[in-house]
């Protein structure tokens, strides 16, 4: 390449029109479950737009997927009606579809999604949808109508990103119940396409809204139908054709995992946390003319429009959804009880824990005062701890150490790394779980544990960043 080459990623956008919902709990409880921001879908969007616009060194962007929330034409419009804008302000604009993207009335295509709907102060009404069939139509100035190629049965399609770089954009027909890939033929034409690109001298690279890799050892052994279903083969040819990365979405998990094949042949799964999440960033890639790739994360400070008060923007999203808004709500339980009930409705058995308040107080109480060092007594880590960590442990709540891991969940880099007294004491509890769970041979607890693996080895994935070293940036060479 004559010059270096960048583009932007951005997945999971989730869009959901304003016209879609009227302030209330329907929306409101739909927003507590999903783990990411729908209210403010649009003006997150647009302030990340806002942002690529303003990059004049970077003329490429793409969309991977979930592009809206729940298939319904009001939001796809609208959708539409920015990439239209990226594109009058010289940008190059690709996108992959996913089972966000429409609806199947009747089941077909695998989709989860019969309708779409509109939330109402008191419920929902349906509204106009978008079926499969007719997204390549709609998008089709941001799909099909620049390709090089195009495969005619799932509609994914090659382009031309840069001088010497062309993208492949795998459509993962259906939702993986019973399949999600590329079919035979499918295979076949992108083993053509890899090798067309060899011949002409291009570097290239795919992107595909489910993950080659999942981000944790146990998001495999629970979820495969969640992964690009021929995973296997298209490992085996990513590693045989050299095709150094794969761009993906839907796990909404900040993720960057080498996979290494046979004869120390690799290639990088560059999974994207959900621009929508607490705290969802872009990918900007970018290549010199040697195939130094550069792969950086970019994310947002505030939310153009929405008035986060004294919050930073994660602080504010993050507390919309369940995992956070726990957290915020949890001190409510001595306070204010009937407050944490209204906090959490539609995330916990509120008719159950009325009838328990008093049990639950208890509960809470107990759980909030544990420090780490009565923790780590607890599960026997206390002779792994040095005296000044045991100290320090001691003014530490076990508590507030889970919540920083469950805020890095999504994001990534969890801090907890070997050594350090979260990791020596959380592993020693894992391992402790490990035990009785084959003491008591616990059959729904063994069915968590992949084959092979533990609870104190899977909560590694969690506890640090054990895979890259980084979640956030890599860099590597497409030679
Ligand atoms: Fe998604
Ligand atoms: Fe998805």
């Amino acid at each position: 390449m004559d010059r270096n080459m960048s583009f932007y990623l951005l997945t999971d956008c989730h869009y959901l029109s304003k016209e879609c919902w009227d302030e209330g709990l329907p929306i409101t409880k739909r927003e507590r479950g999903d783990q990411i921001a729908l209210k403010t879908s649009p003006q997150i969007l647009d302030t990340f737009l806002e942002k690529i616009i303003a990059d004049k060194t970077t003329d490429t962007v793409i969309f991977l997927g979930d592009n809206v929330n729940s298939g319904d034409m009001n939001s796809h419009r609208e959708f539409r009606n920015r990439l239209q804008m990226l594109k009058d302000a010289g940008k190059n604009v690709y996108i992959s579809v996913a089972t966000h993207d429409y609806c199947s009335p009747n089941g077909e295509d695998e989709c989860f999604q019969k309708n779409a709907v509109r939330y109402t102060a008191a419920g929902c009404e349906p509204v106009p949808f978008m079926l499969r069939s007719e997204l390549f139509d709609f998008y089709e100035p941001f799909t099909h109508r620049n390709a090089l190629s195009v495969d005619p049965e799932s509609g994914s399609y090659v382009v031309k990103i840069g001088d010497k770089l062309r993208m492949i954009i795998i459509i993962d027909n259906g939702n993986g119940r019973s399949h999600c890939g590329l079919f035979e033929e499918g295979m076949k034409w992108l083993e053509s396409e890899v090798d067309r690109a060899a011949e002409a001298g291009d570097y290239v690279l795919f992107a595909v809204h489910h993950p080659v890799i999942p981000p944790w050892e146990v998001y495999r052994h629970m979820a495969d139908f969640e992964l690009y279903g021929g995973y296997r083969e298209l490992s085996a040819l990513m590693c045989k054709k050299k095709v150094r990365a794969v761009f993906t979405g839907h796990t909404h998990v900040q993720n960057i995992r080498r996979f290494e094949g046979e004869n120390g042949r690799y290639f990088f799964d560059i999974s994207t946390v959900a621009l929508v999440n607490a705290g969802g960033v872009m990918r900007k890639v970018t290549i010199t003319g040697d195939g130094k790739c550069t792969v950086e994360s970019v994310g947002i400070d505030k939310i153009n429009g929405v008035d986060t008060g004294e919050k930073t923007r994660f602080d504010y999203l993050y507390e919309l959804n369940f995992t956070g808004l726990i957290e915020h709500a949890l001190p409510y339980v001595k306070s204010d009880y009937d407050g944490f009930l209204t906090m959490t409705d539609g995330l916990v058995p509120v008719d159950k824990l009325k009838k328990h308040k008093m049990l639950v107080k208890f509960a809470v109480s107990k759980v909030e005062k544990l420090k780490m060092s009565s923790l780590a007594k607890l599960v026997n880590a206390k002779k792994l701890l040095t005296k000044e960590q045991y100290k320090n442990a001691e003014n530490q709540k076990a508590l507030e150490s889970a919540f920083v891991l469950l805020r890095h969940i999504y994001t990534g880099n969890a801090p907890f790394t070997p050594g350090t007294v979260e990791n020596t004491v959380f592993t020693c509890a894992a391992k402790r779980l490990d035990r009785l769970t084959n003491i008591f041979n616990i059959k729904p607890l063994k069915n968590l544990i992949p084959s092979g693996s533990s609870f104190a080895q899977m909560a590694q994935d969690f506890l640090y960043n054990n895979r890259t070293g980084d979640d956030d940036f890599i860099e590597f060479n497409l030679n």
